[in-house]
């Protein structure tokens, strides 16, 4: 998700109650005032909320991402793990026309790619064994596919199969 620390629904009420006076007795400049300091406290408060969340790119990295159905969590990449990963690296990286994995997984997988401040939970780090190897082919394979509905990790039915074993054998060699 992306985070506004409480910034929108205080704009929204404000709104909506422009010209009907939220607080008795005061003017509506005076109202007008109070909802600008608000604003301000609120936007001095956000880098606080920022941190308290895990910084991206943390290794290990707090993960509660849905599990895969076993239909897919079972399943072992069926490429050879000599396999040309040219094409994955292309799609992993990117053309700069659309968002690519690099925007949020950072370019070497370490979890901070330009986005990666955006979105709580962080992008996976693949570049941490720690974390990353001990999630199955299957488990990676299914996110990839059909996305992580919790997170702003977007699916990609676009992709055909053989592409994404592609991409599961190649974030396999980003972790360290
Ligand atoms: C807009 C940002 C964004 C883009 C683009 C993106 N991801 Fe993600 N990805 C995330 C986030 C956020 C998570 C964390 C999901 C969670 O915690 O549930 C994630 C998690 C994952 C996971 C972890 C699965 C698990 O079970 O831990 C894999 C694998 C993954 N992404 C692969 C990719 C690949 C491959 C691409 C490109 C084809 C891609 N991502 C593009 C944001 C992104």
């Amino acid at each position: 998700m992306l985070g506004f620390p409480g910034g929108m629904p205080l704009t929204g009420i404000n709104r909506r109650d422009a010209g009907t006076g939220i607080l008795p007795g005061m003017t509506h400049r005076s109202q007008h005032l109070l909802a600008k300091a608000c604003a301000a406290l609120l936007l001095a408060a956000a880098p606080a909320f920022a941190r308290d969340e895990p910084p991206p790119g943390e290794c290990p990295q707090p993960r509660f991402t849905g599990k895969a159905p076993d239909e897919y969590y079972l399943r072992k990449n069926p490429l050879a793990p000599d396999t040309d990963l040219r094409q994955a690296r292309r799609i992993y990286l990117g053309d700069g026309k659309k968002v690519a994995c690099a925007e949020c997984h950072g370019e070497k997988g370490d979890g901070r790619g330009p986005m990666s401040e955006l979105f709580e939970p962080r992008p996976r780090n693949f570049a941490c064994a720690k974390t990353v190897n001990d999630i199955p082919d299957g488990q990676l394979f299914w996110i990839i596919r059909f996305g992580s509905p919790r997170a702003s990790m977007p699916a990609h039915p676009q992709l055909t199969d053989e592409q994404i074993w592609q991409i599961v054998l190649f974030l396999r060699t980003l972790a360290k």
